[in-house]
């Protein structure tokens, strides 16, 4: 009873606080997804969003500012969703859709969904269970997960707790020895694949994160000694020389020769940058502005996708993320040329609200809502999902 009261409690402060100006102006909950409630259990959450409120509530403020940032003010954030709502799907009837079949073959993996798991460092931030949680909730989805340079925990550790190889995602701090002592140990723990990363994140101007940090009465010294230096006190991100040196076309091209890997890039977002990638061999584009995260460039990663797959016409393996938070947005990428889908927010929420059990969660509520998609468009498998399906409005 007491322990109902103080739930009650929580979830009136919540929601006043998801309603309250304040809370927009650092917790990026989205006004359209005003309907969202807390869950008191991972089952209770509806979609996606219900498992963002009840995560804005149990994670630290500075740490809550750091997972709902965009840049400058969050304009190419909020594009990455408006995006969606000028494709509209063009659903087919008369189809037998009883049994849908949402399996993609991803480098000649089959997997049950093309959702994947993006990498998201410092995922202790969000939950204890951090990136162990996220990789048994991998495991017990069937999931592919991508694991970041600037992870809480070791490609070791986290592989075993997949008990299966990640994709392993590179930043290049440490410079050439650092970089080669991360793709050895990438190597060595059996990634099949090296996501490179390209959207510099400067970091400056995420106005949200910096008025969150202002909010949290915590000593953030305590375990931060200062931006730089507290990724490289990471287990991935240590080791290596002061050398620094640009991520260019050059930087690919030394990557590719240096490993074993296969290799992938990680935010394009034009076609003529995509184009070079095909050209210069990469096994796999993912269209990504990094979940607003990277420049404020003002333009979603769908629409990117848009301009980007026409001219990749399955050369390599394309992926899309950012702004991905319902199965329809999985539905549209498909549509418009994606072989899978990346997720960053939707399955930190669900760590950062119950820990690995909220992953899987938020795994189910967006493979049932893709699954629901498929059957109500009139497509049975990913296969026939096309670009027929979507009028550009
Ligand atoms: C808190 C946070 C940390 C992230 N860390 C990394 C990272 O270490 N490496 C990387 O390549 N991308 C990183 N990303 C970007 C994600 O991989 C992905 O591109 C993005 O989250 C997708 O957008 P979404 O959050 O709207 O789904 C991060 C994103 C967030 C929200």
């Amino acid at each position: 009873m007491a322990q109902d009261v103080t739930t009650q409690s929580r979830r009136k402060f919540l929601q006043f606080l998801a309603a309250s100006p304040l809370c927009g102006a650092f917790a990026g909950l989205n006004p359209a997804d005003a309907a969202a409630e807390l869950a008191a259990s991972p089952a209770d959450a509806i979609d996606i969003f219900d498992l963002e409120l009840t995560a804005s509530g149990k994670i630290p403020v500075a740490h809550w500012g750091y997972l709902a940032t965009g840049v400058n003010d969050d304009s190419t954030l909020r594009a990455n969703r408006t995006a969606f709502e000028k494709y509209f799907v063009r659903s087919l009837r008369l189809q037998d859709v009883l049994d849908v079949d949402s399996s993609v073959e991803i480098l000649g993996t089959r997997w049950p969904t093309p959702i994947v798991m993006a990498p998201v460092g410092s995922q202790k931030a969000f939950h204890a269970d951090g990136e162990l949680g996220s990789a048994r909730a991998a495991k017990s989805r069937n999931h592919l997960q991508m694991l970041s340079t600037v992870s809480s925990t070791s490609i070791e550790e986290v592989t075993a707790a997949r008990e299966a190889p990640l994709w392993f995602q590179l930043y290049t701090m440490g410079g050439w020895q650092g970089i080669r002592a991360r793709l050895r140990r990438a190597e060595a723990a059996g990634s099949p694949v090296v996501v490179l990363t390209v959207d510099n994140v400067p970091g400056g101007d995420r106005h949200t994160l910096a008025r969150a940090v202002r909010k949290d009465s915590r000593d953030c010294s305590v375990c931060h000694e200062g931006s730089g230096v507290a990724a490289r006190t990471k287990p991935m991100a240590g080791g290596g020389t002061d050398e620094r040196f640009g991520v260019t076309w050059e930087f690919l091209d030394r990557l590719q020769q240096e490993t074993t890997m296969k290799v992938f890039v990680k935010g394009i977002v034009t076609a003529e940058d995509a184009e070079r990638c095909v050209e210069q061999g990469v096994d796999g584009i993912i269209v990504s502005n990094h979940g607003g995260r990277g420049d404020d460039s003002g333009r979603g990663t769908i629409d990117s996708l848009a301009e980007i797959a026409p001219v990749v016409r399955g050369r390599t393996t394309l992926m899309m993320d950012s702004g991905i938070r319902r199965g329809n947005d999985i539905f549209k990428a498909i549509a418009l040329g994606a072989d899978a889908v990346l997720v960053g927010r939707p399955y930190i929420w669900g760590l950062g609200a119950f820990g690995q059990a909220g992953v899987e969660r938020a795994l189910d509520i967006l493979t049932n809502e893709l699954r629901v998609a498929m059957q109500s468009f009139g497509t049975r498998t990913i296969a026939d999902i096309g670009r027929s399906n979507i009028q550009i409005g």
